[in-house]
């Protein structure tokens, strides 16, 4: 009986493992340059046991010699074989030129599985994609962005409280990483719930405690951030969930009385709400409704933060680019009065500047997926197939010195407008690019900004022991954010009495 089993599990055994090496011979076959894969985990084995976080692993496939001369490179993901991009050129083809036959990402989370998470915007495919997207898009024209903009600077008055009280204190050790969460916390939950979560003064209130829990990054939820973006093949064994039930059932309760304390006032206020209350009248089912809710606040919270405390910690590490920030904050103050709005805010140049080359230096989604919705033909080489993942490094790219001289070095002179020019557009794609692009980049940049301008306007951020040296990306976080805290100290500096 023993033998008979051993020869069973070893007859199993040689057929997968001769089925993996069919699959990973599909580049070799069609002549393409490609990076051996390891059994069963294709180019993600790093990835899989945690050992590098996915941006490195992406620039590192990106920077294989192999591919050197080539605008592609052949790759697996497990057993299937994917495509990654190097060629400006091609990236713009995929994501803009030829985005027809790109729409989807490869990302999918089952809404049988997370009946809120699977139907957030992000995870839609197409058409039911386009219809959601159309309907979204007006809530971040300029003219909303405009209205929304005095609830954002409201926030980021309390941000300049909250740090006074901090400064105050003798000897604050605070991780700054937590107060940029509950700032961009306080800012979605207002201008797309409409609710005050007060999170800057109440750390442990709902919202944030909930986002908390989303963005926690241990070994389930890498589990199922991983299984969504890679082998969504399995999504019936693992059941990844992005919200827990708790969260969603949390999600679904806010929602719920948002709209309904809406309807009795009747007033619309043109927001996400007087939006999502629309598409019930349209009859969409309630789990898309509250989906679109949970993508606001999941994609605008974490991404937003993600790209201030790295800010942070460059303006810290450098205290000259942080001194002629200051600079320019003060003379903004000076001039305006303190009193600016959305338009003002924006023609700070310096500021932009600023922004612009963390984001690029830490792109938060540090590759972008797409899949293939029907056979593409590359180049006279190559076709690829319906259903064939399509992936664009651009953690890698944005960091390559063929288009940033010392990539790995904080200049905000590059975003100089002076020398933009000198920018290829797909060099550095923070926010993705095409019509798949992020729909709150807007929205995320005046966060970012009236954050920003709020932790400076009368504090200065010096270094201390706790700082941190060497920046490590958490490995078990596909999107890019540091691992550990970020300590600095907090002094207070008025420059303008208003
Ligand atoms: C600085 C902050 C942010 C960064 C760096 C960021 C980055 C991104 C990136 C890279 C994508 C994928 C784009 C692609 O595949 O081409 C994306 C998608 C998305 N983002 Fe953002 N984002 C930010 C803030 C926000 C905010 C504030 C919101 C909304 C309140 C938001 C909502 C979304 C949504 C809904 C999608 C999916 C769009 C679709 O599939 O059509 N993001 N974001």
């Amino acid at each position: 009986m023993l033998a008979e089993i051993s020869i069973l599990l070893l007859s199993a055994f040689l057929f997968v493992y001769y089925w993996f090496r069919v699959q990973y011979s599909y580049w070799d076959r069609k002549q393409i340059p490609s990076i051996r894969p390891s059994l069963f985990f294709g180019n993600l084995k790093d990835l899989v046991f945690m050992r590098k976080a996915s941006s490195d692993i992406f620039a590192d496939l990106y920077n294989n010699p192999i591919g050197k001369n080539s605008p592609y490179i052949g790759i697996y993901v497990f057993h299937k074989p994917a495509l990654l991009l190097r060629d400006p050129e091609l990236i713009k083809k995929v994501l803009i030129k030829d985005f027809n036959s790109f729409q989807n990402h490869y990302t999918y989370l089952s809404p049988h599985t997370d009946p809120i998470g699977g139907n957030m915007l992000f995870m839609m495919k197409t058409p039911m994609w386009r219809d959601l997207r159309q309907k979204l898009t007006p809530f971040f024209t300029s003219g909303k962005l405009r209205n929304m903009f005095p609830l954002v600077d409201s926030i980021g008055d309390k941000l300049d409280d909250y740090l006074k009280s901090l400064s105050s204190n003798s000897s604050p050790i605070v991780d700054l990483k937590e107060v940029c969460s509950l700032y961009t916390t306080d800012v979605i939950a207002s201008v797309a719930f409409g609710f005050d979560a007060n999170s800057l003064n109440e750390p442990n209130g709902d919202f944030r405690r909930n986002g908390r829990k989303i963005f926690d990054f241990h070994l389930k939820t890498a589990i199922s951030f991983f299984t969504a973006f890679f082998l969504h093949q399995l999504s019936f064994i693992i059941r990844p969930r992005f919200l827990t039930q708790e969260t969603s059932h949390f999600l679904v309760k806010s929602i719920d009385y948002a709209m309904a304390e809406r309807k009795k006032s009747g007033v619309a206020r043109n927001d996400l709400i007087d939006t999502l209350l629309q598409f019930e009248k349209e009859g969409y089912p309630k789990n898309v409704i509250v989906g679109q809710a949970a993508i606001f606040w999941l994609a605008g919270f974490e991404t937003t933060s993600s790209v201030m405390t790295f800010l942070l910690l460059e303006l810290v590490r450098n205290q000259e680019i942080q001194d002629k920030l200051r600079e320019e904050i003060k003379e903004f103050l000076i001039e305006t009065n303190g009193k600016f709005d959305y338009d003002k805010i924006n023609s700070m140049e310096y500021l932009n500047m600023v922004v612009q080359e963390s984001a690029r230096m830490y792109s938060t989604l540090p590759f972008l997926d797409r899949e293939c919705l029907e056979g593409y033909q590359v180049d006279e080489e190559l076709h690829i197939p319906k259903g064939t993942p399509v992936f664009v490094p651009n953690f890698g790219i944005a960091r390559d010195p063929k288009y940033f001289d010392e990539p790995n070095k904080f200049d905000p002179e590059r975003f100089h407008p002076s020398n933009k020019q000198f920018i290829d557009n797909v060099a550095t794609m923070p926010f993705g690019t095409g019509p798949r692009s992020c729909i709150g980049e807007r929205l995320g940049l005046i966060q970012v900004k009236v954050g920003i301008f709020n932790f400076l306007r009368n504090h200065k951020l010096v270094a201390n022991e706790k700082t941190v040296k060497d920046v490590i990306i958490d490995p078990m976080a596909l999107v890019v954010t540091m691992k550990g805290k970020m300590y600095c100290d907090v002094v207070r500096d008025t420059m303008v009495d208003l």
